[in-house]
């Protein structure tokens, strides 16, 4: 059989980076990326930070059969954790089933905040800044034409007074960035830095930390699918599937561990993609406990047809410029993989990195609420080398064997 008619899995790692060439229009400096044992030097290790002993390395896989938004995607993922990737292309299959699925990203507003300390009078100190507005803009904007031009640009603030902290009163300026395509954390820090002098001399006060934070709520993405009841076995699935929802809304505990696995794919995707999965994280969690009880990020629901919708929701501020994005090559590869370049790029990363934690999530707890995970991972592996999945899980059973990876 050549390799056009195999399976994805069954390919050799060279032909399926052909495969990848081919299908997301890549070029031979890409593929040479991909199949390069060290893509990082050393040398680019010792710019990137301090102390530089080595390099370690992640399995990089592609996770399979996903529709968004109409469009097939596939989607690169580093991690070292087995049957991640083939639980994914599996999500995704069900959910494509359904029609495939949705996702869309909020306007990318990043805020910055400004901590002014020693305030006499709030009111007085909020009607100043209110009454020199376009003074504070006009600062936090300078230096970023190019972000301007691109319809970005500081465009707003708040301010709010926070009353009692253990060190006394301290009014806020919080920022508002429209980043683009940035992650957004230069230039709202450089923002916030520059606009602090006027702060404080318009307030009275002293500036304390100015820095952007990683609970980007004006920066949201959504992403929702449907899955046919009998691309699951029937109703029965389509409840436990639910009843599994309803535990991790219901329960801080299960909640924890449910986003767990919505950000296994969620932060393989962003390690690829060259992404600061670390503010994702922080952001995802405190995003889940925003009103006041921590739950679960992705929920589950039968329709009136007996089949079962799904959404997710979270914050997540992705560039594809800037910062560190120019400086592996492989994560500008898989970048390229899913199409996320040129204006627009950073809220389309998003709204794939959402569908993928939304098909995460739908395998992780349709494989628990069904047979348990153990044997879930086992059944998934066979059901990934029939249907063309992915062969990752071979290394679980290897494992489980004790015939180690
Ligand atoms: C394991 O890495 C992730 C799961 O625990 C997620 C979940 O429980 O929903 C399987």
């Amino acid at each position: 059989m050549n390799a056009n008619e195999r399976k994805f899995y069954e390919l050799t790692v060279a032909e399926r980076v052909e495969r990848v060439r081919a299908e997301a229009g890549l070029d031979g400096h890409d593929t040479a990326a991909l199949l390069d044992p060290a893509p990082l030097s050393h040398a680019e290790a010792d710019r990137l930070i301090e102390n530089v002993v080595g390099l370690l390395s992640l399995p990089l896989g592609i996770a399979r059969n996903f529709t968004i938004n109409g469009e097939e995607v596939q989607v690169p993922l580093a991690i070292e954790e087995a049957s991640v990737v083939a639980a994914a292309s599996h999500g995704a299959k069900l959910l494509r089933a359904g029609g495939g699925i949705e996702a869309v990203a909020s306007d990318p507003v990043m805020v910055g905040q400004v901590q002014v300390l020693e305030v006499d009078d709030f009111e007085a100190a909020a009607r100043e800044l209110a009454a020199c507005r376009d003074e504070i803009l006009r600062t936090a904007n300078a230096g970023h034409e190019r972000l301007q031009a691109a319809g970005g640009g500081a465009r707003g603030f708040a301010v709010r007074l926070l009353d009692p902290t253990p060190a006394g009163p301290m009014l806020l300026l919080e920022l508002e960035v429209d980043v683009r395509d940035a992650m957004g954390a230069n230039a709202v820090n450089g923002m916030c830095e520059a606009i602090a002098p006027l702060v404080a001399e318009r307030t009275g006060g002293r500036v304390g930390l100015r820095i952007l934070t990683n609970l980007c709520d004006r920066r949201v993405v959504w992403a929702r699918g449907r899955v046919p009841a009998e691309a699951l076995g029937g109703a029965d699935a389509v409840r436990a599937i639910f009843e599994a929802s309803a535990f991790a809304e219901a329960d801080p505990h299960r909640a924890t561990t449910h986003n767990k696995g919505i950000m296994n794919g969620i932060d393989a995707l962003l390690l690829a993609t060259g992404q600061d999965f670390r503010a994702a994280e922080a952001g995802a969690h405190a995003y889940a406990a925003r009103d006041g009880r921590y739950t679960a990020l992705a929920t589950w629901r039968p329709d009136e047809r007996g089949d079962l919708l799904g959404r997710i929701e979270l914050p997540l501020a992705l560039g594809t410029v800037g910062g560190g994005t120019e400086i592996h090559r492989t994560a500008r590869v898989c970048r390229k993989i899913v199409g996320a370049q040129g204006p627009g790029s950073a809220r389309r990363l998003a709204g794939i990195a959402a569908a993928l934690g939304l098909a995460q999530n739908l395998a992780a707890i349709r494989a628990l609420a069904q047979e348990g995970i153990q044997r879930g991972h086992m059944k998934l592996h066979r059901r990934a080398r029939e249907h063309g999945e992915h062969e990752a899980l071979a290394v679980t059973e290897k494992a489980d064997k004790g015939a180690g990876p």
